[in-house]
């Protein structure tokens, strides 16, 4: 039992879901409330409608490829689960977007600004794109 106790305390360590101006902070924090001229509001929008900013969060796609993490970064493309074909470009495991580490799924966005642009998220595109996007840092204080 006590084991058991302390194995879920150590899952919850790993993982983490953020409240909307916890998230917002953490991104302001890391340089990306302007970050190749994307707002710091366009960040929180995409991560509410990937992930609910949960850092756990995996969703499988219909071509065999999964999305990871608060952003739900897709493993075809920038990180390497163990198994189909990945082009790995921001050279992590996959498992590495899902803690409470941030600054591995911060850095992996910045990468796929670069090369991709914020509309690689297609809810970003669905959800955020032209939309009023005060509500998603209203109260936050930033
Ligand atoms: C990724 O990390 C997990 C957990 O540490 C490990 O089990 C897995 O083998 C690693 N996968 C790759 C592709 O390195």
């Amino acid at each position: 039992m006590r084991c058991l106790v302390f194995l879920l305390f150590v899952a919850l360590a790993n993982a983490r879901v953020y409240t909307r101006c916890e998230w917002a902070r953490v991104l302001k924090n890391n340089g990306m409330d302007g970050y190749r001229g994307i707002s710091l509001a366009d960040w929180v929008c995409l991560s509410q409608w990937e992930s609910s900013y949960n850092t756990a969060a995996i969703n499988h796609n219909t071509d065999g490829s999964t999305d990871y993490g608060i952003f739900q970064i897709n493993s075809r493309w920038w990180c390497n689960k163990g198994r189909g074909v990945t082009s790995n470009a921001c050279n992590i495991n996959c498992s590495e977007l899902l803690t409470d580490n941030v600054q591995v799924a911060i850095d992996c966005a910045k990468l796929i600004i670069m090369d991709s642009g914020i509309s690689a998220w297609v809810a970003w595109r669905d959800h955020c794109k032209g939309h009023d996007l005060s509500p998603y840092l209203a109260g936050c204080g930033l």
